[in-house]
């Protein structure tokens, strides 16, 4: 149907009969000329009918915005003065000679080239029109420039690409399930998988010694603007190499893919840093080191003083106490210090003390509640000088943490401080298990990761202060990667289970698969996994991991296109032998109970 992309249509082609399909962009009228600007994915080419060529021009003349044509003319350099440098086909024009009208299109809801005010429920709910948008097109072509990248190294390298089940049974990576259920086997169902983590691993217990996949996900979490309810993973398993053997790969991928895609060059290695040291300096397990922003603890100033807000955490083991200088910032204004304050209260901080050293001295609500010598040691610790101010966080760490972290960051954005560029960074030393709130140990990557242990016996010391073999792949303060060299010991891993208080019978119960698997030859392995979708947003600097997916849900986990999720046929309930008993919405408030 054509011999050319619109886009492709340049001076190379100059005199020359070409074929085009595409969409119609944008017509003009001028003077008795027709313009047409023809799109496809490739780019927009400019097509002219002349008024002497009565068909084409009649036909011409009733097309509308984003009707299909096909058109057949002749390429010719565009009249000077109406060459066009910022497009790849602006120095020439199609002139038209045959036109055929394959589709007609009604006006569209939003118009196709910008969006200007589209809500993106509009956008989701045609995202078909949104798509052909240039700019979403692009996004389309980078992430699909980077799965080839990827998929190219491994299979050039020695890895095998195998596919795992999706009915599964539940594999925690911390959040909910998907569950389907079971027609031939009613009351029972399957859970879609968080990630094939047990399944690469059984993978290498199999002697496939390196696997990958390119494989959805479905994990039932709270979503955020980088975080979707379905996404991909870039899933690997090693066997036989320890975690520098598997990040040195990973690097290696990663420059070649950066190089191939953004033509980036990375840093060599990447830099890496334990995770005690990313959460001190930065309050994060994912630092945007493009920001020159640090935490730096002051709490062994503070135990002594008679302030309430600070004594208290600075003596508590669980406390701490951070100062965060920014260079400049005194000229922070009261309004924004207030609203730094309401910002830090949404990671539950009650306060933000700070300190500002003004010209003519200093300035703070805490000064009359701290001894001078004690504000003078806080000072020279953090290399203040006069114009900067100095923000506090005092209260439990991970508090501190999360809100000076964040603070960091977005103090970093509003006073322009991000450097240009890409921070790779491996963070290692992971914590084994972490407290939920109820005072319940949870592994901190997943139940599979191994122990930083001499004898399994030690895991009953002090579990909260074992380390994993766990690494995780930041970038710009991103995660976009994370595994860990694996448990290949049935014992290890039920002691492990233990801890994590999963009794013997649920987790022969639950992994019996798994802890059966171990005991016949598993070899030493490990691996990662990366969001794809998490790096295409980086790469393509997009806000939402939305923008990189093709067909994404919204906040609430719904697709606008679709209307999924949707109500089911009760024929279908009764064969699945379930009652639903849930108020449904539709035009009348009623109960489903079958
Ligand atoms: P993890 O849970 O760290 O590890 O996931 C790996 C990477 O997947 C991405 N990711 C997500 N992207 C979008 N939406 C989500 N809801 C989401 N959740 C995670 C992140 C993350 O770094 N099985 C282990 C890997 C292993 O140990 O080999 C795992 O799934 O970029
Ligand atoms: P208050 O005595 O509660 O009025 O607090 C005095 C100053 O300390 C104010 O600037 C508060 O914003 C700040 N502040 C209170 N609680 C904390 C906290 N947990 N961490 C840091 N600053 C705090």
């Amino acid at each position: 149907m054509r011999s050319h992309y619109c886009g492709e249509v340049t001076t190379k082609l100059l005199d020359k009969d070409v074929l085009i399909v595409g969409w119609v962009h944008r017509r003009r009228d001028h003077g008795g000329v027709i313009f047409l600007d023809l799109r496809d994915r490739e780019g927009l080419v400019q097509v002219v009918f002349a008024p002497e060529n009565k068909t084409a021009f009649a036909t011409a003349e009733t097309v509308r915005n984003e009707y299909v044509l096909q058109i057949k003319g002749k390429v010719r350099h565009r009249p000077a003065g109406t060459v066009n440098k910022d497009l790849a086909t602006g120095e020439i024009e199609i002139d038209a000679q045959e036109i055929t009208i394959l589709n007609r299109a009604e006006p569209t809801p939003f118009p196709i080239d910008e969006f200007h005010d589209i809500g993106e429920e509009t956008r989701l709910r045609y995202r078909y029109l949104d798509l052909r948008r240039p700019e979403m097109l692009n996004k389309m072509k980078l992430r699909a420039h980077i799965t080839r990248y990827l998929r190219r190294y491994l299979d050039d390298n020695g890895f095998l690409d195998i596919e795992t089940p999706f009915l599964t049974r539940a594999t925690p990576e911390g959040a909910r399930d998907y569950l389907v259920p079971s027609r031939t086997k009613p009351g029972s169902f399957y859970a879609l998988p968080q990630s094939p983590q047990q399944f690469k691993q059984l993978l290498m217990m199999a002697g496939m010694d390196k696997y990958y996949q390119i494989v959805r996900c479905f994990r039932d979490e709270d979503l955020r603007a980088d975080r979707q309810p379905e996404f991909t993973q870039l899933d690997i398993e090693t066997s036989f190499l320890n975690e520098i053997e598997i990040q040195n790969i990973m690097e290696e991928m990663m420059r070649g893919m950066f190089a191939d895609v953004l033509k980036v060059e990375l840093p060599k290695p990447f830099p890496r840093m334990t995770y005690q040291e990313a959460m001190t300096r930065f309050g994060s397990d994912k630092p945007d080191l493009r920001i020159p922003l640090e935490l730096i603890d002051i709490a062994d100033l503070l135990k002594d003083v008679e302030f309430k807000v600070f004594a208290g955490p600075a003596n508590n083991p669980e406390g701490r106490i951070a100062a965060l200088r920014v260079p400049g910032g005194a000229d922070i204004s009261r309004k924004d210090i207030d609203d730094y304050t309401k910002f830090v209260g949404i990671y539950g901080a009650k306060g933000l003390a700070y300190i500002k050293l003004n010209a003519d001295g200093l300035n703070s609500p805490i000064l009359k509640f701290i001894p001078e010598d004690v504000t003078q040691q806080i000072l020279k610790r953090t290399g203040a000088v006069v114009g900067d101010i100095i923000f506090f966080g005092a209260d439990k760490a991970s508090i501190v943490n999360e809100a000076l972290g964040a603070l960091r960051i977005k103090i970093g954005q509003d006073r322009n401080l991000v450097e240009k560029g890409w921070r790779p960074l491996w963070v290692v030393d992971f914590p084994m298990f972490e407290k939920t709130k109820d005072g319940y140990l949870t592994a901190c990557h997943h139940p599979f990761t191994a122990p930083k242990i001499n004898a399994i016996s030690d895991l009953n010391i002090d579990p909260i202060n074992i380390l994993a073999r766990a690494y995780d792949l930041a970038l710009n303060g991103s995660e976009i990667g994370g595994g860990s060299i694996r448990i290949n010991s049935s014992e290890l891993q039920m002691a492990v289970f233990k801890a994590l208080g999963i009794s013997e019978e649920e987790a022969n119960e639950k992994f019996g698969h798994l802890l059966r698997a171990l005991k016949f030859g598993c070899p030493p392995h490990g691996g990662i996994a990366f969001g794809i979708d998490r790096l295409a947003m980086l790469m393509t600097d997009s806000t939402s991991i939305r923008d990189v997916i093709a067909f994404p849900k919204t906040q609430t986990a719904t697709c606008p296109l679709t209307d999924a999720p949707s109500t089911v046929d009760a024929a279908q309930l009764i064969e699945l032998g379930i009652r639903v008993n849930v108020p449904v919405k539709k035009d009348t408030e009623e109960k489903t109970n079958i």
